[in-house]
């Protein structure tokens, strides 16, 4: 089985958010079960600079704007994954974020950008590289929604079947809606831009391109697959959904214990495990100095390691930290994002240097170090489709307090007293996006740090939680499968 996976990120190349950590594990992970996978990405500068082994596979004429368009692959060095790049001067050669420019703005030919990726998806589908055609092409968030409605238009233009498709969506409220005048750029018949096409109220919508034409839907857990069925947590894609709703799944992510395995992990103070977990406190305490935070085991260490957006739901620890202070608490806030959140965070670690410390801007090696040093991770996410710090907390066994919504829900277990005893708890879990509940979660946890045994034991159960991307793997094969079967190629 040949599958194409298209996104914009790869780690560690590439990376805004999970979605890399995603498309950098998941096709190891099966490539591991004997899948033959490639990765389609456009050609960033860091792609260009960071793959080893490039070939040129084939020069297109130029169009969506850029001077030329020529399709190259490599190799990721760190995995020996192959991986397609775009090379479209005048399109993707822009330094920093994939997205915006200098001034965090979106750029105004995004859909042009984008659109080029889908598009290449199908030439691929078609068989431009004739040594390796996919049997299906997954395709990655918004940025890649248009990649099934090309590979539909090649069908519908050339009347034969290509590869079939499977769209995951990451996190619907980012999707990629722009002027509907941008359509008539974009080289898809016009049929397309209509009520059961890429069309949203008028609107060119790359997400509902990849939610009408992709044969299998998928998210990131299978909470939030059910959780966006319901009109309010839609982001007005609710007839949509609706339409599709028997081919949507959830496939919840895993963790990539190559990068965030506490034993090996070398960017920490000291390696531990579920036999030396008492290391931890080197690792608490190395993080305090490196921090400015005031020594100390005995008060928990909370943080947060995460984009500074309102999906994170950060506002309600701001709203707590006095209370937490107040019980002796300390934060570290590590993310980048709303400035408006950043200085609130900074307005308090200036207030109270020893209690409370934020980095901002983006650190791969300090997030293993924080995470590693803390004692809890904060999540009280409006919604979430996944989350993976939460999952690394586990493995870390600096237990997760977090909002039952969507991926947090599916793999956090809260520490009742019955899930103490019966050692199912992993970590803290509210229900309600409310101060009361929120803080009700943050007193607990309080209480219980204090009772060291009960503590560890569901700091062990925490380490032992397995979310394989082996498992994961295994799933997205098997839809795979059922994809291909229902839309083989007629020879
Ligand atoms: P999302 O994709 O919504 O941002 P996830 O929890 O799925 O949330 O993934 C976030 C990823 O980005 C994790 O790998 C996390 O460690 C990483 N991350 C977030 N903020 C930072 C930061 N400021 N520095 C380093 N890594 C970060
Ligand atoms: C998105 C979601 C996050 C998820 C990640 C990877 O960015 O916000 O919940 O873990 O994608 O799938």
């Amino acid at each position: 089985m040949r599958v194409l996976h298209v996104c914009t990120e790869v780690y560690p190349v590439v990376k805004t958010g999970g979605l890399a950590d995603v498309t950098s594990a998941l096709p190891l992970a099966l490539t591991k079960l004997g899948c033959d996978v490639r990765i389609l990405v456009p050609g960033f500068p860091s792609f260009q600079e960071y793959l080893i082994d490039k070939k040129l596979v084939f020069e297109l004429p130029p169009r969506f704007n850029a001077f030329s368009i020529r399709v190259f692959v490599g190799t990721l060095p760190t995995n020996g994954l192959t991986v397609y790049f775009i090379d479209a001067p005048g399109l993707f050669d822009r330094p920093g974020n994939p997205y915006t420019n200098a001034s965090n703005q979106d750029y105004l030919d995004n859909y042009r950008r984008f659109a080029l990726l889908g598009w290449i998806a199908a030439r691929l589908a078609e068989g431009m590289d004739t040594s390796w055609v996919p049997d299906v092409v997954h395709a990655h968030d918004w940025h890649a929604g248009l990649a099934p409605a090309y590979l539909r238009a090649s069908e519908f233009w050339l009347k034969r079947k290509l590869a079939g498709s499977v769209f995951t969506v990451h996190n619907l409220a980012y999707q990629g809606n722009f002027p509907g005048h941008a359509f008539s750029e974009i080289d898809l018949p016009p049929h397309f831009f209509g009520v059961d096409g890429v069309e949203f109220h008028g609107q060119l919508s790359f997400i509902k391109a990849g939610l009408m034409y992709a044969d299998k839907i998928t998210t990131v857990s299978p909470t939030y697959a059910k959780e966006i069925l319901r009109p309010e947590n839609s982001f007005g894609l609710n007839g949509v959904l609706q339409k599709r709703i028997d081919d949507i799944s959830g496939i919840l992510n895993g963790v990539d214990t190559d990068v965030w395995n506490p034993a090996a992990d070398e960017a920490i103070a000291i390696q531990y495990g579920l036999n030396s977990l008492a290391s931890k406190a080197q690792c608490k305490t190395a993080l305090q100095k490196e921090t400015g935070l005031k020594v100390q085991n005995d008060a928990p260490l909370f943080c947060i390691v995460s984009r500074l957006a309102v999906q994170k739901g950060l506002d309600i620890v701001l709203d707590g930290l006095p209370e937490i202070l107040g019980m002796g608490g300390q934060l570290i806030v590590l993310g980048t994002g709303d400035t408006s959140l950043e200085s609130a965070f900074r307005n308090i670690a200036y207030a109270y240097p020893q209690s409370v410390s934020i980095h901002t801007g983006y650190d791969e090696l300090k997030s293993h170090r924080v995470i590693a040093g803390s004692d809890i991770i904060l999540l009280p996410s409006r919604y979430e489709p996944c989350g993976l710090t939460q999952l690394y907390g586990l493995r870390y066994g600096t237990l997760p307090l977090v909002h039952r919504v969507g991926g947090l829900a599916d793999t956090v277990v809260n520490s009742s007293d019955e899930n103490i005893k019966a050692r199912t708890a992993t970590g803290f879990t509210f229900d309600g996006f409310y101060y009361d509940a929120f803080m009700g979660s943050v007193r607990h946890a309080f209480a219980l740090f204090k009772r060291k045994k009960e503590w560890q034991q569901i700091q062990h159960n925490a380490m032992r939680q397995q979310f394989t991307w082996e498992a994961a793997a295994k799933r997205y094969l098997a839809l795979y499968e059922q994809v291909y079967r229902s839309h083989k190629p007629v020879s």
